[in-house]
């Protein structure tokens, strides 16, 4: 297994780190045969390199089976040209680079986390099962023109039918292998982009018969998230919208710690976590790990075919969590709060101790 692996910026390397320790611990456990190699991204790319994504890391991403991130991104960085910016010129660029056409997040809700979720009682006794598929490489983060002309800007939120129906076509196939649903969210009662894409949605579906399609607009889909998240199954959404949405089903399930994400491309996948480089924890040890270590069972599940190692990881992590070992934005009321690293720990020993 050639993994790319690039920290990055923020808590990046604080919670790589712990994922590293996971999957070294894997790798003995399980007999895997894994090559690391470290990239640069971001600021701290930019800083050394001058550019936030140098073409060593191009290298080593292309030669890679997978890349595994951390986050990029820091305030201090804001100023610069939109090339030079951590997110734009560093993440953004990769993503496209790679082709990364689909983002697939899992929002599942572990049992014992109920207690720190801000739903009430009465919507957490059904299940919180949801997969959303974020179309990643178009749409208005990448749509032309874009500029910024100091009294006046734009981007354009543009879609092409192939690309449409390539994301749609993957959220079936993944719904028919889980509840078969596809609820598909866009604007359009308001977006030309958004009629093609309901149009196009619409043209796919009746090749997958065994799957049941809705659609709603964005704005609904933001509201029944909090009211009825169970009726979820495959979210299927555009780049902006499913970068939202994803962020507030992190909140309902306990925090934007715990999320974790598969970039699909059209060779190389790549692993990154929900949430960013939290500039305002970074460097104190306390951030949680569990979004990027939940990453490295996405990467085995989708790069490697290894579905049953990412149960493995899976089960680890909800023990560590049942077991109190939980950072500060996870702790119960009464309960002590651990370090990045204390949990990165109890998630080794797990997988360590783990039988089947
Ligand atoms: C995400 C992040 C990125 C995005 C940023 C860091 C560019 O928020 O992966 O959700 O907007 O896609
Ligand atoms: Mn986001």
């Amino acid at each position: 297994m050639r993994i790319a692996v690039l920290p990055g910026d923020g808590i990046g390397p604080e919670v790589t780190a712990e994922a590293l320790k996971v999957l070294r611990v894997m790798e003995k456990k399980y007999d895997l045969k894994i090559e690391i190699k470290q990239g640069e991204i971001g600021g701290s790319a930019m800083e050394k390199y001058g550019t936030p994504l140098p073409e060593e890391t191009i290298d080593i991403c292309q030669e890679a089976e997978a890349v595994f991130l951390g986050s990029v991104g820091h305030p201090k960085w804001d100023s610069l040209p939109p090339e030079k910016r951590p997110e734009i010129g560093g993440l953004l660029k990769l993503r496209k680079l790679l082709q990364l056409y689909a983002n697939i997040r899992p929002v599942v809700l572990f049992e014992k986390l109920k207690e720190v979720s801000p739903l009430c009682d009465s919507i957490l006794a059904k299940k919180i099962d949801i997969l959303i598929v974020r179309e990643l490489a178009s749409g208005i983060y990448f749509g032309q023109p874009r500029a910024f002309t100091g009294h006046e800007a734009l981007d354009t939120m543009r879609y092409k039918v192939e690309e449409v129906e390539r994301i749609a076509r993957l959220a079936f196939e993944i719904a028919g292998k889980r509840r078969k649903k596809v609820t598909s969210v866009d604007k359009a009662n308001v977006l030309h982009s958004s009629m093609l894409w309901r149009k196009v949605v619409g043209q796919v579906a009746p090749g997958f018969p065994q799957v049941r399609l809705n659609h709603l607009y964005v704005d609904n889909a933001a509201m029944q998230l909090i009211l009825n998240p169970s009726q979820f199954d495959v979210i299927l959404t555009s780049n902006l919208f499913g970068d939202i949405l994803s962020d507030e089903s992190a909140a309902l399930v306990g925090s934007l710690g715990l999320l974790p994400s598969a970039s699909i491309g059209e060779k190389i996948n790549l692993y990154e976590p929900v949430g960013g480089s939290a500039p305002d924890i970074a460097g104190k040890g306390i951030a949680n790990p569990i979004a990027q270590i939940l990453c490295l069972g996405l990467m085995f599940e989708y790069s490697f075919s290894r579905a049953d190692l990412a149960l493995v990881i899976f089960k680890a992590v909800e023990q560590a969590l049942n077991d109190g070992f939980r950072t500060q934005d996870v702790v119960a009321p009464g309960m002590s709060c651990k370090t990045t690293a204390e949990v990165g720990n109890k998630v080794c020993e797990y997988v360590l101790n783990w039988t089947n």
